[in-house]
């Protein structure tokens, strides 16, 4: 059964201005007109004082790459909580420059959410992890969060004085933690140097049980696992929309190799049996430097810094260059243990579009595979958007979290890169039919690509914040 009442502490979201959101003029016919009122509800009812629940009963505590998502929809409210909320989400930063992918509510009633905080035991195991009270865990998520600090800076703009202090403030301290997070990601997670970063569990990649990964996790020998109690499986009214029992077993397995290794990079990178280059989190980097190298100059950092970053875009794009196929239109993951490309058809594959400067040839290849029946030209497709997984993969499932439903997160993503791209008019429809999905089916975290049903969480954060950025008139 699904539970959508708040079982933590309320925040109060009690800036949330009225509106610099307003309806956009190019919806005539006003169905998108509830959207803004009803995401605004959503990010204050997660919102939990300085940060955002991901979603009010199956994720309470603050995920990385959905806070930044969800920083990117406060910044048209109030973009002092915006900043806030990436503040928050750094404060448990590693000393060796990490951004944990949960940041956990000290609030949650105890085994509200697994695997929580003790399980993840980082401050007893991991000499990096940051000192208490904050507790989070021990691996990583898709860094979007320059990407969202520069959405602040830019909303800024448009506002008073005292805001756009309060932002060059808030920029100064977030400048040198971005530039280390992504340091570290440069370094410790692509000691190849090839541009592209390592993950170490499907969990990093935010797309936790794409097909993507089927074929590593499929070679790895499952040790003893200590006994575990789902939680997730409570919150949704059919299992099918969560990853299998065999998944999680896997997930946690690797999850206590890593603790085994006492989180020391250098130990898994020389043992562990999940060490995959993603394509996906590789152009997030990619778009997140050239974030970053605007605040660079908003924060007037060393020419060295800016050196550094632009040589990480580069490095990044040549990366992704290596990792395209032909014959898919797609770029794919790289199993570096097997030293093979991952060949399935997932959205990650459209990464060479999110890390942007794209050149024009790879562009066309990749609309014409975002148009064709493996993605949104699918003819069985409820909206003409791009499912997780293409609906041609064998392992497709349509319920399945990232194995085929819609994600309006991916939806934004692939948005804002054809807009980066001067692909105006694919992104306007995108962004249409993205917008008539939400009003058809609520704010939920993913949808049925077929029927169009809300599935997973209903009154997800992330789906409220870039209903905000979409409904936004300024940029
Ligand atoms: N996405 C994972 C979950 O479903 C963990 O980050 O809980």
């Amino acid at each position: 059964m699904r539970t959508h009442g708040p079982v933590l502490r309320r925040g109060k979201l009690e800036r949330l201005r009225g509106p610099p959101v307003s309806l956009p003029a190019e919806d005539p016919s006003g169905r998108w007109r509830d959207l803004i009122p009803q995401a605004k509800e959503v990010l204050r009812l997660n919102d939990m004082g300085g940060w955002t629940r991901a979603s009010p009963t199956l994720y309470p505590h603050q995920w990385s790459w959905d806070s930044a998502f969800i920083a990117i929809g406060l910044a048209h409210l109030d973009v002092r909580r915006a900043a806030r909320e990436l503040e928050t989400l750094f404060a448990g930063q590693w000393r060796d420059g990490k951004v944990p992918h949960i940041v956990f509510n000290p609030y949650a009633p105890p085994g509200s959410y697994f695997p929580g905080p003790d399980h993840w035991s980082t401050i007893a195991e991991a000499p990096d992890a940051p000192p208490r009270p904050v507790r989070t865990s021990g691996l990583c998520q898709p860094p979007v969060h320059a990407i969202a600090a520069r959405r602040i800076l830019e909303i800024s703009r448009q506002g008073d004085g005292d805001e756009a202090a309060d932002v060059q403030r808030f920029l100064d301290t977030m400048y040198p933690k971005l530039l280390a997070w992504h340091r570290y990601l440069a370094t410790s997670r692509d000691p190849e140097e090839s541009g592209l970063i390592t993950i170490f569990h499907p969990w990093e990649s935010g797309t936790d049980n794409s097909p993507r990964w089927d074929a590593a996790l499929d070679a790895i020998r499952i040790g003893e696992v200590p006994h575990y109690e789902r939680k997730d499986l409570q919150h949704v009214e059919d299992v099918s929309e969560r990853p299998t029992n065999l998944e999680y077993d896997r997930y946690l397995w690797l999850v206590e190799l890593v603790k085994q290794a006492r989180y020391d990079e250098a130990v898994i990178y020389r043992t562990h049996p999940f060490l995959v280059k993603d394509v996906l989190a590789s152009a997030i980097l990619v778009a997140a430097n050239e974030a970053l190298l605007e605040i660079a100059d908003a924060v007037n950092a060393p020419d060295c810094e800016r050196d550094e970053i632009s040589a990480w875009i580069k490095r990044g794009q040549a990366g992704l260059d290596e990792c395209w196929d032909e014959e898919l239109g797609l770029c794919l993951d790289h199993d570096l243990l097997h030293d093979e490309p991952m060949r399935v058809r997932t959205v990650a594959g459209f990464a060479p579009l999110v890390a942007g400067n794209i050149v024009p040839e790879r562009l066309r290849s990749l609309l014409d595979t975002l148009a064709s029946r493996d993605f949104a030209g699918n003819p069985g497709l409820h909206w003409r958007l791009p499912p997780s997984t293409s609906p041609l993969e064998p392992r497709f499932h349509p319920r399945s979290y990232w194995r085929g439903p819609v994600w309006p997160v991916i939806n934004w993503l692939m948005w804002w890169s054809l807009e980066r791209a001067g692909e105006h008019k694919h992104a306007a429809r995108m962004r249409g039919e993205a917008l008539d999905q939400l009003a058809n089916g609520g704010l939920a975290e993913y949808f049925e690509p077929r029927t169009g049903e809300p599935l997973g969480s209903g009154d997800q954060s992330w789906t409220a914040a870039v209903a905000l950025d979409w409904l936004a008139e300024d940029p």
